[in-house]
């Protein structure tokens, strides 16, 4: 454990330190520091020596705490794909490198892991957590955040709790039993906060029943009074409604600030009598206590070393093989490895190919430092074969609209004098106050101006945006192909849109609320169509009047693809597919199909996308389908082709770990977090929308792969599934203790020719059980290495998490006692060994 100073000398001098700090601040100081300074930044209390602390997005990467928020910054898998790695100890050195890269941005804290669970496949945000399993959430998540926190900087596990989809988050409860909620979601938050004493913690949006998050019991009993958490408790981002229902609660900060529903209300709400003192003094205590473990505090040292971003080159290192790691072979008839020493052309081809690699949409969106594209990767790792296919764009079926953090425009824009990107001003109007009328004729003076080389615009807690300003994007767009093409922003409210000085779009509904998710996710595309002609350049100028009032801004500017015809294009893609000996197909979502702040409705590739696989399939049977998502999506195709290979959103690595797996330098290490379905059909749980604002999680304790199994239904590919470079043989299973601790000692064998990793995983079952328990459920993992022909014996223990169940008329863990049968697989769908061990019972 990094945070071993609890209990230590190291921990009693922080609470030395933070009573004496305490005692030192008046009742207006302290619950100042309770809402935060700005967007990213605590208030300080220089009278004691405490300095802001600075948080910030997470999880994927360190946005940094600027107002911008958006520094260039390493790009790593999604989670998703980190959980696929089942391996805690490269998502330590990940929240090891996470921790370098907050440290180098000053940043103390950061926002993540979300672990949240993947209840439903159509979550939004399923990208962002890690599994639908919470022994596999809580062990990959307690993992990273030891990782940051043995770096001197503080892990913030959110959304606490029962935040697992995204459809009107700010408002609805979940109803859940006493068990669900203990034993599934709950639970990686439980283990998280034990194992690493987690130093803050988010309360989600959402509520309870019927309670929100920021004004629950929860956060009192179990998470501070029954997990022994003695971090700070912050709300998300605008998510405290009430000033005494959350003073009173154990919610400790309210972000972000300056605003909010504390600040003097709450001041007056203690002189009242309304919330007491002693609550207040709790909570600045758990924010002292915070400063002093990331070194905020004067005369106590940060709780562990603080880290130095590592070079360059051991960063990129750790992506690529981060990325490798997680990446799941899904299927393979044996072309995987490509045996380059057999190719001469190989086209590379799809909607992903030439991009840089997609990202899920929201807070976790970030700046990439750099990005190897998959021809890239291909094309520097294989210099003797031909790499057919140039760029991306015709092979895009369609319109398709860019997602804004795909593409880059200097190539194709211009914004100031010549200046590639797009030229981005301020305007405040002279006469404020036109309302729906006149973004195109507003009388504007110059605020402010900046150059952008991306059409994602995202401005936090900026005073420049404060107010009303409209905000103008000018470019120049120059199209490569000749053909209808359409131009416009992703955003809701007021557009206007000229083409080569002349108005050509004046529309859009000014909604009637200040809900922040409305505004800033799936916003209506407003766009204009027009006829491109190859290398004639065109001027874009685009102006959006905000209508609301907090200094928060997120505006895509997006371009869709030109493409001669859709059939052109499928059949220029057939044709290069049939010239090639081999053809890699990047297929995927993007940020616009999963993203913060929605859930998907369908999971579904674009319907071009399938028709591209299905006809470049029949074309050269020799295709390696590569899927990129951070969710499940639908593969009809996926028993026409050679190979599917599951990267995720892979990071900034993405083209050199392609080429590495590919060519079989490394396997590719991944099993699946989550259940993949065939069909949707027959997916288990596809409720995510809430009915009076109450969603019911009426399935109860039957959630993923548990689910899937009491309906008898198979899925595409089965929780665990994936498939190495290698075969292995389960040889035989005996129970054994470890450590005092029921445990099973599995012998395989690697019966392939190459070396390679297994994940060798337990399930249980108790068939006799006296209470309702799933067919079977995860109950322990552990990775193995042999060289071909090799047999190995691997300990495994019988996760101690995962004998317990919640004795709901006890109110407490219990353990049945007896006999659990122990099943040992390559996937939950494919179990091969099976054993028992005796249980001694605990509880009543
Ligand atoms: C998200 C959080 C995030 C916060 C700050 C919220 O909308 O739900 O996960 O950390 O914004 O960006």
């Amino acid at each position: 454990m990094s945070h071993s100073e609890t209990g230590s000398d190291y921990g009693a001098m922080v609470e030395v330190a933070v009573e004496r700090a305490l005692g030192g601040l008046d009742l207006e100081t302290k619950v100042r520091l309770l809402t935060g300074f700005d967007f990213w930044t605590t208030n300080g209390a220089p009278q004691i020596g405490m300095r802001p602390l600075i948080v910030s997005d997470g999880p994927a990467g360190v946005k940094g705490g600027s107002i911008l928020h958006e520094e260039a910054t390493t790009s790593l898998p999604c989670p998703t794909a980190l959980a696929a790695s089942w391996d805690e100890g490269l998502v330590r050195e990940i929240g090891e490198l996470l921790a370098g890269e907050a440290r180098a941005k000053g940043v103390d804290v950061l926002l993540g892991p979300t672990i949240n669970l993947h209840r439903s496949p159509l979550g939004g945000r399923h990208f962002e957590a890690f599994s639908e399993d919470p022994l596999l959430t809580g062990r990959i998540a307690a993992a990273y955040v030891l990782g940051l926190q043995s770096r001197g900087v503080g892990g913030c596990p959110k959304h606490y709790v029962c935040n697992d989809s995204e459809t009107e988050r700010q408002t609805y409860a979940v109803d859940v039993d006493e068990r669900p909620l203990r034993e599934l979601y709950m639970a990686p938050f439980e283990r998280t906060v034990r194992e690493t004493a987690a130093w803050s913690l988010m309360a989600a949006y959402s509520g309870v029943r019927g309670t929100r998050m920021t004004e629950s019991d929860l956060l009192r009993d179990p998470l501070e009074e029954n997990w022994g958490f003695d971090g700070l408790v912050m709300s998300d981002w605008y998510a405290t409604h009430a000033t005494i229902a959350a003073g009173r609660a154990a919610l400790d900060l309210v972000m972000p600030g300056p605003d909010g529903p504390w600040g003097d209300a709450l001041l007056v709400a203690v002189r009242r009598g309304e919330v007491t003192e002693a609550a207040i003094d709790a909570k600045v205590r758990r924010l002292l206590r915070l400063a002093a473990r990331v070194g905020a505090l004067e005369g106590v040292a940060p709780a562990t070393a603080v880290a130095t971003r590592p070079p360059q080159a051991a960063v990129s290192a750790l992506v690529r093989r981060a990325s490798a790691a997680g990446s799941v072979l899904l299927g393979n008839d044996g072309i995987l490895p490509l045996a380059a020493g057999g190719l001469r052309r190989l086209a590379v081809l799809g909607p992903n190919a030439a991009v840089p690699p997609s990202q899920g949409g929201g807070s976790a969106n970030l700046r990439a430092d750099y990005a190897i594209t998959p021809i890239d990767g291909l094309r520097a790792a294989m210099p003797g074969v031909e790499i057919l296919g140039r760029t991306t764009d015709r092979y895009r079926p369609g319109f398709q609209r860019l997602a804004p953090d795909e593409v880059a425009l200097p190539a194709e824009a211009g914004a100031d004098e010549g200046q590639p990107g797009i030229l981005v001003r301020v305007l405040g109007e002279l006469a404020p106050g036109g309302g729906e009328a006149g973004v195109a004729t507003a009388e504007v003076r110059e605020i402010y101006r900046e150059r952008r080389l991306d059409g994602r615009l995202i401005w936090h807690g900026d005073p420049r945006i404060a107010g009303r300003p409209i905000v103008e994007f000018a470019t120049r767009v120059t199209s490569q192909e000749t053909g209808r093409q359409r131009i416009g922003l992703g955003v809701r409210g007021r557009v206007a849109i000229w083409i080569d000085g002349q108005l050509a779009h004046e529309d859009g509904e000014v909604p009637d609320t200040d809900d922040i998710d409305g505004m800033w996710h799936d916003p209506p595309y407003q766009a204009v169509e027009l006829d491109m002609t190859a290398g004639r350049p065109v001027e874009v100028v685009m102006r959006w009047r905000k209508f609301y009032d907090q200094g928060i801004v997120l505006i895509d500017m997006s371009i869709e693809k030109p493409v001669v015809s859709p059939e052109a294009a499928l059949a220029e893609a057939e044709k290069l597919a049939g010239e090639a000996d081999a053809v890699v197909l990047l297929v995927g979502t993007t940020s616009l199909d999963e993203s913060e702040g929605h859930d998907r409705t369908s999971l579904a590739l674009q319907p071009e996308q399938d028709l591209l696989v299905t006809r470049v399939a029949a074309a050269n049977p020799r295709t390696v389908v590569v899927v990129s998502a951070g969710a499940p999506v639908l593969m009809p195709w996926r028993n026409e082709v050679a190979a599917v290979l599951l990267t995720w959103f892979p990071g900034q690595e993405a083209g050199n770990a392609l080429a590495d797996m590919l060519l079989g330098r490394v396997e590719p290490g991944g099993r699946l977090p989550t259940t993949w379905p065939a069909r949707m059909e027959d997916v288990p749980i596809l409720d995510t929308q809430p009915v009076n604002g109450r969603l019911h999680y009426a399935e109860g304790l039957h959630i993923g792969y548990r689910a899937w199994l009491r309906a008898e239904t198979a899925p595409a590919y089965p929780f665990g599934h994936g498939h190495g470079y290698t075969s292995w043989t389960y040889l035989d299973v005996a129970p054994v203790t470890a450590g005092g601790e029921p445990a099973v000692e599995v012998r395989i064998r690697n019966s392939g020719s190459r070396a390679g990793r297994e994940v060798v995983q337990l399930y249980l079952a108790r068939p006799d059980s006296s209470i309702e328990r799933p067919l079977l459920w995860l109950g322990g993992y552990a990775a193995v290495e042999a060289g071909p022909g090799q047999n190995v014996a691997v300990t495994v223990p019988i996760d101690r998490w995962a004998l317990r169940h919640w004795d709901e008329a006890a109110g407490a863990w219990a353990v049945e006692p007896g006999r659990f049968e122990v099943r040992v697989g390559r996937s939950v769908g494919d179990i091969r060994l099976a054993t028992y061990v005796e249980v001694v019972g605990l509880g009543s």
